[in-house]
């Protein structure tokens, strides 16, 4: 019978939980973490959390971190931690597995990754922590690594019937054998502009707009430094729509908010997170009743069809010609940014920084109590 780390009655009641703050990571998002993770570990009511933080480099090394947040934000924090580690490998080591006081297990009681990309977002590390059995924010193995992968993402929206651009995947074998044949088909069946897009990837990192078979041709070539699967898709002329979830399985919505990126080809990397862009959230976005209604009732759909827990963000494309929507993909660990549309959606309906991350934290533990439950029998 699985052991239950703590007591149903005690959360809530609880003098301190030890909150384990992951940041970093290997994934080519690393950089969107550490400007994330900051305004987290700002806003956390100290009173109630313990903040343990766990900063990954890009090498995919645990550190144990207890310096500032702005040594995070400026990237430094990883000579810091290394150095302590180095000092005081009695206080700062992280052991994966057993029962040492230094083990990950006895260091934190909850797991909070502010992880972006590959082994952040994708299932792996929150299969790490249902191994160790440690309760974790946000959504689980299977959930986070449908959302992750663009190419099973589109293909379980589709069967869930959801409106969503025309595409075509593809992998780095096929590209190799019969790229001009692919190409053909990519201007046959989804024309020009198209996105060519990593399928495991986010930020718009490796992501590229194309209008020519020359631009088709440099997009996959850079596309394939990032993953060995690509996902061809139909561009559309749109208004970005995004919202907010909260919940386990069935979620609660924040407001609904609209991108206008600063690059009005497509919402890039520096749109997103290059200092003094000219990106513009708006919020609430500008959408009739109608509008707004059916936006909400396609993300509660995709949200169920991921079999989502926690949180995530959902973003849509509208057509600007037809208004119609289609769904783009779900973050299931959106930017936390202060500037962030997840948390800004939420701030919209009354719901502080400090509040949302509470919430965030009771649902990683309702679902792992509950799941516990089934485990053990003990309904
Ligand atoms: N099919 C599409 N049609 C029009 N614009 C798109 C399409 N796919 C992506 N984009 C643009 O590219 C941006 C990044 O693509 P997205 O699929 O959201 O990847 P990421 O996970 O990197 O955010 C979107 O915000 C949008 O501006
Ligand atoms: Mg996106």
């Amino acid at each position: 019978m699985a052991a239950t780390r703590l007591p149903e009655r005690d959360y809530g009641g609880r003098a301190m939980i030890k909150l384990g703050i992951f940041f970093g990571g290997k994934s080519g998002e690393h950089e969107v973490s550490l400007m994330s993770v900051g305004s987290v570990i700002r806003a956390i009511d100290r009173e109630k959390y313990q903040p343990v933080l766990i900063g990954i480099t890009k090498q995919g090394k645990w550190l144990l971190y207890d310096g500032t947040v702005e040594a995070i934000e400026d990237g430094s924090w990883e000579e810091i931690a290394q150095q302590a580690v180095e000092a005081h490998p009695e206080k700062y080591e992280i052991i994966m597995y057993g029962d040492s006081p230094l083990a990950l297990r006895n260091r934190i009681d909850f797991a909070l990754p502010i992880l972006h990309g590959p082994y952040g977002e994708d299932g792996t590390i929150q299969g790490l922590f249902e191994i160790m059995d440690i309760p974790y924010a946000g959504c689980g193995v299977l959930s986070s690594a449908v959302a992750m992968d663009k190419i099973v993402a589109r293909d379980t929206f589709a069967s869930a019937g959801l409106a969503q651009p025309k595409y075509i995947p593809t992998n780095r074998e096929e590209i190799q054998r019969e790229g001009s044949a692919l190409m053909e088909r990519v201007e046959k069946e989804l024309g020009y502009p198209a996105f060519v897009k990593p399928a495991n990837m986010g930020s718009s990192v490796g992501l590229s707009k194309v209008k020519n078979r020359r631009e088709l041709a440099a997009a996959l070539e850079l596309a394939l430094r990032y993953d060995r699967r690509i996902i061809i898709e139909e561009g559309i002329d749109c208004r970005e729509i995004e919202t907010a979830a909260l919940g386990n399985y069935s979620a609660e919505f924040g407001a609904i908010g609209e991108i206008i990126s600063a690059n009005e080809e497509f919402y890039d990397y520096d749109s997103k997170y290059k200092e003094g862009n000219q990106t513009k959230l708006c919020i609430p976005a500008s959408l009739t009743p109608g509008q707004e209604k059916e936006v909400l009732k396609m993300a509660q759909i995709a949200y169920q069809a991921i079999d989502g827990t926690g949180l995530a963000r959902i973003d849509f494309l509208m057509d600007k010609h037809t208004g119609k929507f289609y769904i783009n993909e779900i973050n299931t660990m959106p930017g936390f940014t202060k500037y962030s549309m997840f948390p800004l959606l939420w701030q919209e309906t009354g719901m502080t920084y400090a509040q949302l991350i509470e919430r965030i934290v009771e649902l990683g533990y309702e679902r792992y109590y509950a799941k516990n439950r089934r485990q053990t029998g003990n309904q």
